[in-house]
């Protein structure tokens, strides 16, 4: 499977890269500018310590075109013209949101959801892109568990979407991730629930004084999680 990350500059991005890189899977840095994606590039390789055939580096747009899937990882602020800018590319492919609207982004408190207009974040994507299948996934995952690149990270992917076939699409390949368990939590709207998590996790760990506080669900019979 070839996955863009678009906007994969950034610590989310460069983590979520990481690891798919390690799973095998080819992945495409997207930036606005192609100098940047290329540093992504290069850092990642150096993490590694290894030449990473799987990895390369496009503007976003161009990101988007050549994949069969996207990530979103960019600031609320930045979520709309971004996904404009990739919109001719995402017709009809899937693009997982891990876009999380924090009240920072607009001078407010990390430990603060906004309330927006469309619901979540990730509904808010999927009226911009309507031919494009949104799954809300990767918002309760910290960048610094997610670099911790030779750890299994203890949290669970908790996921919402309204089509079926591509959950389980992206379950598959986000389970490729050591430790990580998906739980699809039902539509794309329960993504304003998932969404709210983060800025709780982020409360969390200025309390208790550590980075990378996760998320588990327990109780689930592991023969039904997905369906
Ligand atoms: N960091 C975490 O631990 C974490 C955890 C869960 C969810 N999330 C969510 O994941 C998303 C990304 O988080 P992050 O910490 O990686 O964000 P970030 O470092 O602030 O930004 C990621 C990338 O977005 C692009 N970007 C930033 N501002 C922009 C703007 N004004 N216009 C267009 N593009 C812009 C930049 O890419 P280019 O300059 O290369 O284009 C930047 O490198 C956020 O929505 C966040 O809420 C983050």
């Amino acid at each position: 499977m070839k996955m863009a990350i678009i906007g994969g500059t950034g610590g989310q991005g460069l983590g979520i890269a990481i690891r798919f890189v390690q799973a095998g899977e080819e992945v495409i840095i997207g930036s606005r500018t192609l100098e940047k994606a290329q540093a992504a590039v290069d850092k990642i390789k150096e993490l590694l310590e290894e030449e990473v055939p799987n990895l390369k580096a496009l503007e976003n747009p161009e990101a988007a075109k050549e994949a069969d899937l996207m990530i979103l990882t960019v600031p609320l602020a930045a979520q709309s013209a971004t996904l404009q800018s990739i919109k001719e590319g995402a017709v009809g492919k899937i693009l997982m949101d891990a876009t999380v609207p924090l009240e920072s982004g607009i001078g407010g408190s990390p430990t603060r959801c906004l309330y927006l207009p469309e619901g979540a974040a990730s509904e808010r994507a999927q009226k911009i892109l309507p031919d494009t299948k949104i799954i809300c996934a990767f918002n309760n995952i910290s960048s610094g568990s997610l670099m911790k690149f030779k750890q299994p990270i203890d949290c669970d992917c908790l996921i919402a979407g309204d089509d079926q076939e591509s959950k389980v699409t992206v379950a598959k390949l986000i389970e490729k991730i050591p430790g990580v368990q998906v739980v699809d939590c039902g539509p794309l709207e329960r993504a304003q629930i998932i969404e709210k998590i983060t800025p709780l996790l982020i409360g969390l760990n200025i309390k208790k004084t550590c980075t990378d506080a996760g998320i588990r669900i327990t109780g689930l019979n592991p023969e039904c999680k997905l369906y």
